[in-house]
C-alpha cells in the first residue's frame, strides 16, 4: 500500500470561489485523492483557507466586521460548500490557526539561525487617517504617463506602466480616500533566496519527470535577469502571524506580521497537525506524513495548483523548507493548471463574473459540475465554459450514455426477471469481447489517473460507459428474451454487474451518483477491478437490487437560456 500526501492550493478567504478556481486545484486534487483511495492506497488530502493579507482585511472592512470574525464566518461558508461539492479533504484547515502561527514562527527562527534572513530598511507610504502603512496597490492617484485618475501604486491599469507609489500625482489611500499620506522608514525581514539558488537549481534538475511548463517557470525565476531575488517576508499590517523567532520576540519587528505568501504554504504542514489535534491523534500521526526522519521518506507528495501559483511552490516554499535545515518532506510531483474562461471572457471574483460555487449548486447537483469541469480541465491550454457546451456534455455523456444505460438494464430486468440478478445462460463471444475491451480500457484509465491526466481520464471513462451501451445495443436482450431467455439472462446479469463496475470506476468523478448506483445495486463491494472479468461477477445470480431514480436529468433549452441570462451580468 502506497502512502500519498495530496495538497490543493489553499483558497483565499475573501468570498466564495468561482468554478475557475475550483477546477484550478481543489477539484482535480479531489479526483486524484478519491482515485488513490479507491485503489486501496493510504491518502492524506489537505486543504485550508488562506486567511491573511490585505485582501482579507479589506473584505472584512467592507462587510463591516472585525477581520477574525469575518474569517471565521467565511471559513464555515467555504467548508460547507466544499463539502457539498464532494471535496473529500481529510482536513480543511485555516492558515490563521494556532498550529500555523507556531510553525511559521518556528520556520522563521530556523531560517534566521541558518543565516538566511537579513533586515532591510525601506521607505513606505503611511496613511495618517488610516493609521497604517499602505501596500502599493492600496495607493491610488493620477498616472504620470497617461493621466488616468485611478492608477494604482504598483501599476497603471490604463496604460500598463509599472509605477512606484511616489510616481503618482495626487496620491490618496484606496481604503479611505485620504490624501494625508507621508513616506516613512520601516524595517523588514528578507529571505535570502539568492543564497539558496544553487541548491534550488539542483533540486529542480532532479525533477526530470516534471512537466516543462512547471520547470521552465522555475528556471526563468532562477536565471532571468539578476537571478533569484531575496524576498520580503514581513509586512506592516495588523492581521497575520506576528513576527517572532520561534517563541522569542524579534527586536525591531514589533507590531509586524509575516507576509501572507510566507505563512500560507506552511499551512500545508500545519494543517496536518490541525487534523491530528482535531482527531485526538499524537504528533507522530501527522509527522509520518511530513517528516522524513519520522516515516515520510516513503510518502509520495503531490501538489495541485493554478499556473500563477507555480513560482511560490517551486521556489519560495522549497526555499523555506530547505533553508530550515530540517527534514521536512518536499513536493514530489506538482500538477498545475491553466485558466478556465467564462463565456467569451474571464471568470472574475472582483467583478463577480461567471458562476460561483454556491450558485452552481443552486441550479444542479455537484456531479453535473464535477463531470463538466473535470472533462474540460484547462490542462494543455486555457479552456472555456459555455452553456451550450455544458448542456451538450451533460445530456450526452451523463444522461444519454451513463444514465440511460443504468435505467435501461435495471428496468428491463425488473419487467422480465424481477428485481434480482437473473440466473441461467453463460457468457459467450460477445461478452468476452466486451471484457477484453474493458480490460484494455480500465488499464488505460488507471495509467491516465496515475499520471494526473485529467481530460484523458475522463475520455477513457466515457469510452468505458460507451462500450457497455454498445454491448447492450448489439446484444439486445429485449429481442433475445423471446428466442433464448437463458442467453438474455446472462446478458442482463452482465449488464447489472457493469453498473457496479461503473460505480467503482466513476466514483472519483461523480461520487454522489456512484453511491446511488451502488445503493441501487444493493452492494457495499467497491473493490477495484484489477481483474475485470472477476469484477463482472461480483453480483451473483439471485442478488436483489432496485431500479434507481433517473440518475441525470437532461438540461433543457429553456433552462440553458434561462441560466445564460441569469449569469450574463455580474453578481452583486
Ligand atoms: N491563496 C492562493 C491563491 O488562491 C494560494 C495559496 S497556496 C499556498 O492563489 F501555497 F500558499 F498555500
Ligand atoms: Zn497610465
Amino acid at each position: 500500500m502506497a502512502r500519498i500526501l495530496i495538497t490543493s492550493a489553499i483558497p483565499y478567504i475573501n468570498g466564495i470561489k468561482h468554478l475557475g478556481n475550483l477546477i484550478g486545484s481543489q477539484l482535480p486534487a479531489d479526483l486524484y485523492a478519491r482515485y488513490q483511495r479507491g485503489r486501496g492506497n493510504e491518502v492524506m488530502f489537505l486543504c485550508a483557507t488562506d486567511e491573511h493579507g490585505t485582501p482579507a482585511e479589506l473584505a472584512a472592512a467592507k462587510a463591516g466586521k472585525p477581520v477574525s470574525e469575518y474569517c471565521a464566518e467565511m471559513y464555515e461558508v467555504q467548508a460547507n460548500i466544499a463539502n457539498r461539492f464532494g471535496l473529500s479533504f481529510d482536513h480543511f484547515g485555516r492558515s490563521s490557526s494556532d498550529q500555523n502561527k507556531k510553525l511559521t514562527q518556528h520556520f522563521a527562527g530556523k531560517l534566521d539561525d541558518a543565516g538566511l534572513i537579513r533586515e532591510v530598511t525601506e521607505k513606505q507610504v503611511y496613511s495618517n487617517a488610516d493609521g497604517r502603512f499602505l501596500p502599493d496597490r492600496y495607493i491610488e492617484g493620477t498616472c504620470p504617463n497617461c493621466g488616468y485618475e485611478r492608477a494604482r501604486g504598483d501599476q497603471c491599469e490604463n496604460c500598463t506602466k509599472q509605477l512606484d507609489p511616489t510616481d503618482l500625482i495626487e496620491p490618496r489611500s484606496a481604503i479611505s480616500g485620504s490624501t494625508d499620506l507621508e513616506v516613512r522608514e520601516t524595517k523588514h525581514l528578507y529571505l535570502r533566496q539568492s543564497a539558496m539558488k544553487d541548491q534550488l537549481d539542483a533540486w529542480i534538475d532532479s525533477k526530470s519527470d516534471w512537466p516543462i511548463l512547471t520547470t521552465s517557470i522555475a528556471k526563468k525565476w532562477l536565471h532571468d535577469g539578476d537571478g533569484l531575488q531575496d524576498r520580503g517576508i514581513t509586512r506592516d499590517l495588523d492581521w497575520g502571524v506576528p513576527v517572532k523567532k520561534g517563541d522569542q520576540d524579534w527586536p525591531g519587528m514589533e507590531g509586524k506580521v509575516f507576509y501572507v505568501w510566507f505563512d500560507a504554504p506552511i499551512e500545508y504542514i500545519a494543517c496536518a497537525k490541525e487534523w491530528a489535534d482535531a482527531n485526538g491523534k499524537a504528533d507522530a500521526e501527522w509527522e509520518r506524513w511530513w517528516r522524513t526522519d519520522k516515516g515520510a521518506d516513503d510518502v509520495r507528495y503531490v501538489q495541485f495548483m493554478g499556473k500563477d501559483n507555480v513560482p511560490f511552490h517551486t521556489l519560495s516554499f522549497p526555499a523555506t523548507i530547505l533553508g530550515s535545515g530540517e527534514p521536512w518532506k518536499l513536493v514530489d510531483h506538482l500538477k498545475s493548471f491553466n485558466y478556465l474562461n467564462y463565456d467569451g471572457g474571464q471568470f472574475s471574483t472582483s467583478q463577480g463574473r461567471g458562476v460561483f460555487m454556491d450558485q452552481a449548486l443552486e441550479i444542479l447537483p455537484a456531479d453535473y459540475w464535477r463531470w463538466w469541469l473535470l472533462s474540460h480541465a484547462p490542462e494543455s491550454s486555457d479552456s472555456e465554459f459555455t452553456w451550450e457546451n455544458f448542456q451538450q456534455s451533460v445530456n450526452k455523456d451523463l444522461a444519454d450514455v451513463l444514465g440511460n444505460f443504468v435505467s435501461r438494464i435495471t428496468k428491463f430486468c425488473r419487467s422480465k426477471f424481477g428485481e434480482a440478478v437473473p440466473e441461467g445462460g453463460a457468457y459467450g463471444k460477445r461478452e468476452n469481447a466486451l471484457i477484453e475491451e474493458l480490460t484494455r480500457r480500465v488499464r488505460a484509465y488507471e495509467g491516465h489517473m496515475e499520471a494526473m491526466e485529467v481530460r484523458k481520464s475522463a475520455q477513457e471513462l466515457r469510452a468505458i460507459w460507451v462500450a457497455g451501451n454498445e454491448y447492450l445495443q448489439a446484444a439486445a436482450p429485449w429481442s433475445m428474451f423471446k428466442e433464448d431467455p437463458d442467453q438474455a439472462a446472462a446478458q442482463v446479469r452482465l449488464g447489472l454487474n457493469l453498473i457496479r463496475l461503473y460505480a467503482v470506476l466513476s466514483a472519483p468523478f461523480i461520487p454522489e451518483t456512484s453511491a446511488r448506483m451502488l445503493s441501487a445495486m444493493n452492494t457495499l463491494d467497491t473493490s477495484w477491478p484489477d481483474d475485470v472479468a472477476a469484477g463482472l461477477s461480483a453480483l451473483p445470480a439471485g442478488h436483489a437490487f432496485t431500479v434507481p431514480d433517473v440518475l441525470f436529468a437532461k438540461v433543457t433549452d429553456e433552462q440553458r437560456e434561462d441560466w445564460q441570462t441569469r449569469f450574463a451580468g455580474t453578481r452583486d
